[in-house]
């Protein structure tokens, strides 16, 4: 299979790339680096460094957006380090990024495959939005795009009710998810419950090879952050488990359809992901997501283990 990933690497982003990194039926066609958990520079150039730890050095990888579509930026070293990987410094990259914008580079790719290429969007969105600006049929062109983001039903980690990722650019949000992709939701709903155990944690500790290494020091800074949210110390692995998702279908065992809204105005809710729940959503006419609510989750920690050995 072909994926594009849009991301912001980024600590959990980089467990994503390892995960598909480490699949070969899955060929990474390129990566859009965009702002988020550190300025698109920062986040482009964590891509080149991961994507030689993980064994795909060939990988294009395109800058995207340095801001929101309407809002100013707002990044997360308290999450991801100072230099978005948890300070862990990997050695400078042999690459360097190529001269098409990240959303140039997706619409490129899509229309060369129409219907050939999925994508998976774990940062903001601001990408994928200026890519339909480009390309109005992108939807029709890619053939499944799934997003990490969002809070559905459970509460949101920027603000009582926005998740990051959907937060950091509402506008851009509600682009995508109007324009009616064959899209899954891979929200704070699942990822929140599905986390990286303590015990994971400390078995990744003891398997040999760079890989491991650098990924379980980067995921010691990630913990930190997360002990202060869980009480113990596990974190949250949101944007692997979109890449399980994606790769590993099988994984999902419940999900629910239901047509999405960012809400852009709120004072207080700005930024959430709403889903029209009703059975029959009133005059909506927008394509129903696939929001996942259920994943087999020891299988996946086994599986993004085995990513990384
Ligand atoms: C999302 O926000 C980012 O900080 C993470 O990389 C993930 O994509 C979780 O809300
Ligand atoms: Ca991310």
């Amino acid at each position: 299979m072909r994926v594009f990933v849009d991301c912001d690497p980024g600590i959990d982003d980089a467990v994503a790339l390892a995960y598909l990194a480490a699949r070969p039926e899955v060929e990474i066609v390129g990566i859009g680096a965009v702002f988020g958990n550190n300025s698109v520079d920062i986040t482009a150039d964590n891509a080149l460094r991961l994507l030689e730890l993980y064994g795909r050095p060939d990988v294009p990888v395109a800058v995207g957006a340095a801001r929101p579509l309407v809002q100013a930026p707002r990044l997360a070293a308290h999450v991801h380090g100072g230099n978005g990987l948890g300070d862990v410094e990997l050695p400078a990259p042999a690459g360097k990024p190529i001269a098409e914008s990240a959303a140039e580079l997706l619409v490129r790719l899509v229309r060369e495959a129409p219907g050939e290429i999925d994508v998976l969007a774990v940062g903001p969105l601001t990408n994928i939005a200026i890519a339909l600006g480009l390309e109005p049929r992108l939807p029709e062109l890619v053939r499944r795009l799934v997003v990490m983001g969002g809070a559905v039903r459970a509460p949101g980690n920027v603000t009582s009710h926005a998740e990051a990722n959907i937060n950091n650019d509402p506008e851009a949000a509600e682009a995508v998810f109007a324009a009616g992709f064959d899209l899954d939701l891979v929200a704070l709903d699942i990822t929140m419950k599905t986390v990286a155990t303590p015990e994971w944690l400390s078995d990744l500790r003891s398997v040999p090879g760079e890989r491991a290494e650098r990924t379980s020091a980067f995921l010691d800074f990630y913990a930190d952050f997360y002990t202060g949210i869980f009480g113990v110390r596990q974190c949250a692995m949101h944007d692997p488990l979109a890449a399980a998702v994606l790769v590993d279908g099988h994984l999902v065992t419940d999900s629910f359809e239901a047509p999405l809204r960012v809400e852009l105005s709120g004072g207080l809710t700005r930024g959430m992901t709403v889903a029209d729940l009703r059975p029959r959503p009133g005059a909506d006419d927008r394509r129903p997501a696939r929001v996942v609510t259920g994943v087999a989750e020891a299988e996946f920690l086994t599986r993004m283990m085995d990513s990384l050995r």
